[in-house]
């Protein structure tokens, strides 16, 4: 197969890792990619994916970012004749819009947060009101696509009001939410109509500071199995929330394909759901494949020609998988870029390196974004997962770096319990 991987950050990298190391799969190509990933795949411009996709004879095509499914690229690759693993965007609404993943778990029955809808020009004593009737805590989502960075979870009114007036200033709604507590969760299902295939669970750091400090960003780590979700956790999201989220879709003629990434928080009575995501979530995806046995590129193309059905099982690792990510000096609020990167060269994918905001200047990688580099580390615990990719971490050089310190910590501590 000849496949073209949509996309640019350290996600698309492991993406095109995988994809690169099934038998099946004969040329990777990535648009835009990054210079990081030049060790595996062929990269093009950013540009019309469906010239590109004729241009290249693409086999099949996989959209990584929710903004080209939300804006309709899948429907305009299917109408050309291209197998795609995508939602439609009437399906990427899922994400795309709070009010239409409300509704449907409304209709399906599945536990998520109460809401209520601040719009732009909403009045002081409407939003006091509706802060009054959640917090605290408060839960303060940006009603728009905000790559992972437009909620504020806090106790502080103060913090609350001033994002909920910067989203507004930015032009969007603002949804306020019940707080949803216990442990979170990420479960990426691949999902063909109602056909419903769980990947490994895994957990992201959202919070820039070690202990959860700090504003919110992109993510900054992530590790995978959850040593401690209940045996039968995995099964209980796919029987409550992804298999009927995934049914109603198809009895509303919106039938998802692609990856149906569901973030819960597991609270005294199960799962419930924060948000749904239509596409992998950046970073979990990065240990999540690590540890897939079976070839990407077939699982990947089943989903596309709609024969997840008749895939056989996953197969895994054992052991755990952990992500770190390494962020570029003030990172997130104006993230410094342009500086060089040592130790990070393509074509170090197996030692766990994928890289994210980097870009080539006169031969040499400097950083181009906020995350610039993810590192993996893989081991038969946790903490030998943990050690091996905080070691690796200690051989990339890059000039008023940062990273989090406490990926699955609490983990491998026994802190969390549900
Ligand atoms: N891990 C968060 C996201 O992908 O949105």
């Amino acid at each position: 197969m000849r496949i073209l991987v949509i996309g640019s950050g350290a996600r698309e990298h492991a993406l095109a890792y995988s994809l690169s190391l099934d038998p099946s799969v004969e040329q990777v190509h990535v648009s835009p990619g990054n210079a990081g990933m030049t060790a595996v795949a062929t990269l093009h411009p950013d540009g019309d994916p469906v010239a590109l996709a004729r241009e290249i004879e693409a086999d099949l095509v996989v959209i990584g970012p929710e903004i080209p499914l939300v804006a309709g690229v899948a429907d305009e690759l299917r109408a050309a004749g291209f197998a795609v693993f995508g939602p439609s965007a009437a399906a990427a609404q899922i994400e795309g819009s709070k009010a239409f993943a409300k509704d449907i778990m409304a209709k399906a029955q599945v536990r998520t947060a109460d809401a209520v809808s601040v719009p732009v020009g909403s009045s002081d004593s409407f939003i006091d009101a509706t802060l009054d009737k959640f917090g605290p805590t408060y839960v303060v989502k940006d009603d728009g696509l905000a790559g992972g960075k437009g909620v504020v979870v806090t106790a502080d009114r103060a913090e609350a009001l001033e994002h909920i007036h910067a989203v507004h200033a930015g032009g969007n709604p603002v949804l306020l939410e019940s707080f949803l507590d216990g442990p979170e969760v990420s479960l990426f299902c691949l999902v063909d109509g109602e056909t419903v295939v769980p990947l490994l669970p895994a957990q992201d750091f959202k919070r820039v500071g070690d202990n959860d400090k700090g504003p919110n960003t992109g993510g900054m780590g992530a590790y995978t199995p959850l040593p401690w979700l209940p045996e039968d956790g995995v099964q209980r999201i796919v029987t409550e929330v992804v298999e009927p989220v995934a049914k109603q879709m198809v009895a509303e003629g919106v039938p998802f394909n692609g990856l149906l990434y569901a973030g819960l928080a597991w609270g005294s009575e199960g799962p419930a759901v924060v948000e749904f995501n239509c596409r992998f979530g950046d970073p979990e995806t990065q240990p999540v494949l690590r540890l897939l046995k079976t070839p990407l590129g077939g699982v990947l193309n089943a989903v596309a020609t709609g024969t997840l059905d008749q895939l056989p099982p996953l197969e895994w690792e054992d052991g755990y998988a952990l992500t770190v990510v390494l962020a570029a000096e003030n990172y997130p609020a104006s993230p410094v870029t342009g500086k060089p990167i040592v130790g990070a060269e393509p074509g170090n994918e197996s030692r766990g390196i994928l890289a994210a905001g980097v870009a080539e200047q006169n031969g040499q990688l400097v950083s181009s974004g906020g995350r610039v580099l993810n590192v993996i580390g893989t081991g038969a615990t946790l903490a030998e997962a943990r050690k091996q990719a905080y070691e690796t971490l200690q051989g990339i050089q890059l000039e008023g770096s940062h990273y989090r310190s406490d990926i699955a910590l609490p983990a491998v501590e026994g802190r969390i319990s549900i």
